[in-house]
């Protein structure tokens, strides 16, 4: 392909390196001969690098490099051109300039990208005939290095050239994220931009000194904290980029004074010199005071997944779009969708009204789903409908989002003999979340009020049961945690306690918390070949779903000591031969396998004596043995009444099947 970059700068020389490096001939065109020397400087010396550090072979550097043309104007490098990616600075009258140019110079079908920042691509596109092609493909600082691109679809532009540049996005090693919505700063710079309204607040109004803050980001892992960053990005262009949101988003992003008032000043941050901190040495000189608490990373998170939800209410971009952005963009370990898993919507509305009252903005108001309670719902929005059916949902259901499935990591089959099939249904390796153990709770809730199912089996959709908990989920602090561990504890209980006969049926993975959630059942069925165990103590955690009380009263302290310390993984096989397992069943058949094992004992047994029986040997274990024998005969003695138990006996006597109500 060829490809044609205009703007050698900061970003344009990271973007012609990466095309290069995928093969691709670039020409890459900026106005000022220092700029090219300058970005052919940046590229050699980052070929070379790359061949020290072994990223590539000695030589090829040599092609890569051979593959990038310097151009001193536009006539030249674009007449052929499959692609452009415009970076030159983020003025919107320059980007409309170069590209009514580009619309005159290129191939109909070239695809035309610009990499701004914050500026609506209809606006950059405005004077150009054949707006389809325009898009945007915003690349991070270092381009060839961060792997995210968002690739934006402006109100003008085509399917056919969208899905083409997501495309090429994936061929050069990205990973692409589709902004569904030109809407000004996209996903990540989005996010971030009511957090620069934020922290320029937090010092306009006393609230803490930067170096305060800063220390207590560092203390929280961050390898800066915001004010270092700012001055680090530049003071100017973060003036630059509220201005533009003033102008777009919310009037709020006026009300800010510090930023201003420093670039007024000729504090730039790091390329003046002086910013927040003196950076005369090169680093930021930040006076050693104590880090301060009273900002804490829960506000910069609520104000995020606030943003976060105003994008997917406008149709922006989907959740996991979002998350995989703000955690690539920002480099971070979660984004705000899997924060927003972790809180209630009660606590995320509280904490924004508490903010939005202080600092006086709307930009901090709770978004309308949050409003309504419906947090959950509108962060698994798995798509959005297109106009049309929009349309038509609206006119037939007054509710929309998040209602088209009851449950969005979990599908319940009702099958035919009172059988149901709980599936876990987040491919493809059915990681557990709090979502998934909330949908568990209603799933299992649902199972336990409904009288015609008497068997429950519980496996994954796909090949797998559960590689485990997604450990990339955010739990903010020590008690969180217990509390999300005894969440998990109390869910898996309710198995225990339901009066149906539950059976896991394991195969693919079925690990951590995969695996604890079967010990919680009543029998388990396996294929050979699957993988379980409980390898959490090898990761500096521990099985926190009663993992380490339910093995070891299954398979003994010995046994338990063993698979938990070592954090091995049985095959089927094994855990058959460990009686944790109960019936063992072919990779290929298992699914209709457990499903006529179900059907065996919800039509062989009396539901009222399987259920009282299961009650008997799980409350047994926790009595003494006379009370368990008082127990049991106390259960005698009720099942003696039932019509089920007559059923069965003259079931029996007749040799026939036996058919019980569950009376
Ligand atoms: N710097 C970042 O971290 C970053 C990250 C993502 C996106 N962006 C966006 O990328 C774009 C470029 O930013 P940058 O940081 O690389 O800017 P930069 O100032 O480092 O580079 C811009 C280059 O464009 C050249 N230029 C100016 N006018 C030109 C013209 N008419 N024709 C050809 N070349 C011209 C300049 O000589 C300069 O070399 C902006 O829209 C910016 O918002 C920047």
């Amino acid at each position: 392909m060829k490809v044609t970059v205009i703007g050698s700068g900061e970003m344009g020389r990271g973007i012609a390196l990466v095309f290069a490096q995928y093969g691709n001939d670039v020409r890459l065109e900026d106005s000022l001969p220092q700029a090219r020397e300058k970005a052919k400087k940046y590229i050699d010396e980052n070929l070379s690098k790359m061949v020290e550090k072994g990223i590539i072979k000695r030589g090829e550097d040599e092609e890569i490099r051979s593959r990038i043309k310097y151009y001193g104007t536009l006539e030249e490098c674009v007449k052929d051109a499959d692609l452009v990616v415009e970076a030159v600075p983020e003025i919107v009258e320059l980007k409309q300039d170069i590209f009514a140019n580009l619309d005159r110079l290129c191939r109909r079908d070239a695809i035309l990208a610009t990499n701004t920042s914050n500026i609506k691509i209809s606006e950059i596109s405005k004077k150009v005939g054949n707006k389809e092609r325009v898009l945007g493909m915003h690349f991070f600082n270092p381009a060839n290095r961060m792997k995210l691109v968002e690739i934006i679809k402006s109100e003008f532009t085509g399917d056919e050239y969208f899905e083409k540049a997501f495309k090429i996005g994936e061929q050069i090693g990205k990973t692409a994220v589709k902004v569904l919505k030109d809407s000004p700063g996209f996903i990540v710079n989005r996010i971030n931009a009511p957090d620069m309204l934020f922290f320029c607040n937090v010092v306009d109004k006393g609230v803490e000194r930067p170096e305060e803050l800063d220390l207590y980001a560092r203390g929280q892992g961050l390898p800066m904290g915001p004010y270092e960053l700012m001055d680090f990005v530049g003071l100017d262009t973060v003036a630059h980029m509220l201005d533009y949101y003033a102008a777009t988003v919310s009037e709020d992003y006026n009300k800010c004074r510090i930023f201003r008032d420093l670039v007024k000043e000729g504090k730039l941050g790091k390329k003046s010199g002086k910013g927040f901190y003196d950076w005369s040495s090169g680093k930021a000189a930040i006076p050693n005071v104590e880090p301060s608490e009273k900002v804490t990373i829960m506000d910069i998170f609520a104000i995020e997944i606030n943003e976060a939800v105003k994008l997917i209410e406008e149709r922006v971009a989907l959740p996991e779009e979002i998350e995989t952005a703000v955690k690539l963009g920002l480099n971070r370990p979660f984004g705000p969708i899997s924060v927003a898993r972790s809180m209630t919507n009660a606590e995320l509305k509280k904490k924004l009204e508490q903010l939005s009252e202080f600092y006086g903005f709307k930009t901090f108001e709770p978004a309308e789903s949050i409003k309504q309670g419906k947090l959950k719902d509108v962060i698994s929005t798995k798509s959005f409908p297109s106009e049309n059916q929009k349309k038509q949902v609206e006119r037939t259901e007054p509710q929309k989002m998040g209602e088209e499935k009851k449950y969005s990591t979990l599908i319940l089959e009702r099958r035919e003999n009172h059988v149901a099939r709980i599936l876990l249904n987040r491919p493809k390796h059915n990681f557990m979340n709090s979502d998934l153990i909330s949908d568990l709770e209603g799933v299992i809730k649902e199972v336990w009020e409904d009288q015609e199912i008497r068997v429950v089996i519980i496996t994954g959709s796909g090949d797998t049961f559960s590689a485990g908990a997604e450990l990339s989920q955010f739990i903010p602090g020590m008690f969180d945690f217990v509390e999300y561990s005894r969440k998990g504890e109390r869910i898996f209980k309710m198995l225990q306690e339901i009066p149906k006969v539950v059976i896991a049926e394991l195969k693919g993975n079925a690990l951590g918390g995969g695996f604890e959630l079967p010990l919680s059942c009543d029998i388990r069925v396996s294929t050979p070949d699957a993988k379980m165990g409980l390898p959490e103590v090898t990761l500096g955690l521990i099985p926190a779903w009663s993992g380490s009380q339910r093995l070891a009263k299954l398979v003994g302290n010995s046994r338990a000591m063993y698979l938990i310390l070592t954090g091995k993984k049985m095959t089927g096989q094994q855990a058959f031969d460990f009686g944790i397992v109960s019936e063992l069943y072919p990779k290929e058949t298992v699914d209709v396998d457990t499903i006529r094992f179900a059907e065996s004992i919800s039509l062989g047994d009396s539901p009222i004596a399987a259920s009282l029986a299961k009650r008997l040997i799980n409350r047994g274990a926790d009595v003494s043995y006379d009370s368990g024998l008082e127990m049991e005969s106390m259960a005698a003695g009720i099942i003696y009444g039932t019509d089920d138990m007559k059923e069965g006996i003259t079931a029996m006597l007749q040799k026939r099947k036996p058919s019980y109500k569950g009376k």
